[in-house]
């Protein structure tokens, strides 16, 4: 599937509001793929389908996974509302086309993380979480850190969401917590090799040059 052919599925999939946000993630995975040196029409067509399953009913996701129980792998036994990404990524696979490995795990894993993620996985992730139209509180440091440092800010914005979910009392996927848990070993590691151990806890009371 090209990013032409991905545009237009979603634009018909998706209502106005979330199609906007879908562009807004494509152009925010662009620019941090050139930062980073990933692929850019990787991260663009991951962007572009990564909400692609949002807006299906409860019933048609659970026959997504019923229908592709391998794939799914239990995803009907964690939260709902990480479905759609998990769905996505096996509309992607199954109906639309999309082979490439590394674009169908940006897209499952864009809601949790998961552990070892990779730069594309890294990618979508933040792009999700700051593109322009986004406002929440928090969000402008982690705009700043993903430009200047990609597994700081991960692990931030893993922290961040983790936080959020606890707040509105919803259930943590235990996914999300294996992927900060993984996202911090790598950070520390990271920081033990260099001799300069800087955690990611607090990372926004840092001060950033
Ligand atoms: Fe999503
Ligand atoms: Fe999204």
């Amino acid at each position: 599937m090209t990013c032409k052919q991905a545009k237009a599925l979603v634009k018909s999939r998706l209502g106005e509001k979330r199609y906007r946000h879908t562009i807004n993630v494509k152009k925010m995975a662009v620019a941090l793929a050139e930062r980073w040196g990933a692929d850019p029409e990787k991260a663009e067509l991951a962007a572009l389908l990564h909400d692609s399953a949002k807006e299906l009913p409860r019933d048609e996701l659970l026959q997504i996974f019923a229908d592709n129980a391998i794939i799914a792998d239990n995803a009907a036994r964690r939260p709902a509302p990480i479905w759609h990404g998990i769905a996505a990524a096996i509309l992607c696979q199954t109906q639309w086309g999309v082979t490439d490995p590394e674009i169908l795990s940006a897209i499952r894993c864009h809601t949790t993380g998961k552990p070892g993620m990779s730069k594309l996985d890294k990618i979508l992730y933040l792009a999700d979480m700051t593109s322009v139209e986004r406002d929440y509180p928090g969000v402008e440091p982690l705009r700043k850190l993903e430009f200047e440092d990609l597994d700081k800010a991960i692990c931030a914005a893993l922290e961040q969401s983790i936080q959020f979910v606890k707040d509105s009392g919803k259930p943590v996927d235990p996914e999300s917590q294996a992927a900060l848990d993984d996202a911090r070993r790598q950070l520390a590691q990271r920081g033990r090799q260099t001799a300069n151990p800087n955690l990611c806890e607090n990372h926004q009371e840092e001060p950033v040059e």
